[in-house]
């Protein structure tokens, strides 16, 4: 028998252990383990979660989580960064083996955790870390081991597609619809960390690393969020034949990782672009496989406990089979690549200038976006008022981000253009 001590009595909490007591059986017959729930630690263990919890199994004390010789898997879903960092370690260190759902964790202190999980011997199972019941980190570490990964889109934050579908769908803005998730319990009280693209870049550092070899940070990756979608560029885009994602994109491109999280237009014909709502979804490039998709809900009690309970029943498995530690928790290197600096990312690109309707405008503009290397794909203006600001959207062939941003800096200085042009880089085939 293997037995597992959850420490987080939370939604997740509460998913994984509604799991391993209702499939307990199921998961016996599949795996041959039996997997016990030998403890839940949590300061709050009155609240009623909805599930009836075996006597004896809950205490307030992750201590006796620790110092129970016959524990062999501590499950971490506490959250955060730093009692959290404390708790796996200290399971590391009294020589059980981790299974977390903490992407922010491991985004920050990654690299010190699985060190230390080397050292001791022990796992660290955290496929609930990345797009919730997607089995996205098994796909990259198992069923795609035979490719050379090329490229990893993911839309991987649950509450910035909701709130950017309902913009689509209701042509509503962006702080109306916010409003309604945080109301419908999607969104964080303080959604900072949503709507920033914190949380996508967490988790893409986790699939990068993974995809490439290569242990990214937090830090490695270049990051914009969605507030300042309007419903204008929006509609925009779906005129011109896009949606509007927050991706979280990691490719190579000659020897060098991109490592981005931003606003994206992605044409209307390619399968990511129609997933709407709180669903995730994350397509893989393999070198042999070509293009696949995956797609489930990134979030949840049922789905991430799913998530949670399958690294529990492959550490069970590789304990009762003598092989633990038979997947890496992060491969090494298959040739350590650098991260490209974002000023040599090469993109499609979508601007949006609010500029004087008057003769000679687009050709200054055109002027400075040719003298640095831009080549426009596509204009158009919508509106006609002569001598007042009007929306004049160019779309570009590929270009250099360091030529873009130079481009902007002047054309945001002219006099006939009023305010910051709006930038959004362009995913998908080149066009005109
Ligand atoms: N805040 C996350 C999301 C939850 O919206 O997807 C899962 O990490």
């Amino acid at each position: 028998m293997i037995n597992v001590g959850i420490i987080g009595f939370g939604t997740v909490g509460t998913g994984t252990a509604t799991i391993l007591l209702k499939n307990r059986g199921l998961l016996k017959q599949r795996t041959g383990v039996d997997i016990n729930l030998k403890r839940i630690a949590d300061l709050d263990i009155r609240r009623d979660r909805g599930i009836r919890i075996p006597k004896g199994v809950l205490t307030t004390r992750a201590e006796d989580i620790f110092s129970d010789p016959d524990i062999h898997i501590v499950v971490e879903l506490i959250g955060g960064t730093t009692i959290a960092k404390d708790v796996v370690l200290r399971a590391i260190r009294s020589g059980k083996h981790v299974v977390t759902a903490n992407k922010a964790l491991l985004a920050v202190h990654g690299i010190e955790i699985f060190r230390a999980a080397e050292k001791a011997g022990v796992e660290v199972g955290f496929e609930a870390s990345v797009a919730g019941g997607i089995p996205i980190i098994k796909v990259l570490r198992e069923g795609l081991v035979a490719n050379r990964i090329k490229a990893v889109y993911g839309i991987i934050n649950g509450t910035t597609n909701y709130i950017l579908s309902k913009m689509t769908t209701e042509k509503a803005e962006f702080s109306d619809v916010l409003k309604e998730a945080q109301r419908l319990g999607y969104a964080e009280a303080d959604p900072t960390y949503d709507i920033e693209g914190v949380d996508s870049a967490h988790k893409l550092a986790i699939l990068a690393s993974i995809a490439f070899g290569v242990q990214f940070t937090l830090r490695d990756v270049h990051r914009e969020g969605i507030s300042w979608i309007s419903p204008m560029d929006i509609d925009l885009a779906e005129e011109l034949g896009y949606t509007i994602k927050l991706l979280g994109i990691t490719k190579e491109t000659n020897g060098r990782i991109e490592l981005r999280v931003h606003p994206t237009m992605v044409p209307q014909d390619f399968l990511i672009s129609k997933v709407d709502g709180v669903f995730n979804a994350v397509y893989v490039e393999g070198d042999a496989v070509g293009s696949t998709l995956y797609y489930g809900r990134g979030a949840g009690a049922l789905p991430t406990g799913s998530a949670v309970v399958s690294d529990i029943a492959d550490i069970a498995l590789n304990i009762a089979n003598n092989s633990v530690g038979r997947i890496p928790a992060m491969p090494g290197a298959i040739n350590p690549m650098p991260l490209m600096k974002m000023d040599d990312v090469v993109s499609m690109y979508y601007f949006r200038f609010s500029a004087i309707d008057k003769p000679g405008v687009l050709s200054r503009i055109s002027g400075i976006l040719g003298k640095h290397n831009i080549s426009i794909a596509s204009v158009i203006q919508k509106e006609r008022l002569a001598g007042k600001a009007v929306p004049l959207v160019v779309l570009t062939h590929r270009a250099r981000e360091k030529d873009v941003v130079t481009a902007m800096k002047e054309i945001n200085k002219l006099k006939i253009v009023a305010g910051k042009a709006v930038l959004i880089r362009v995913e998908g085939r080149e066009q005109g």
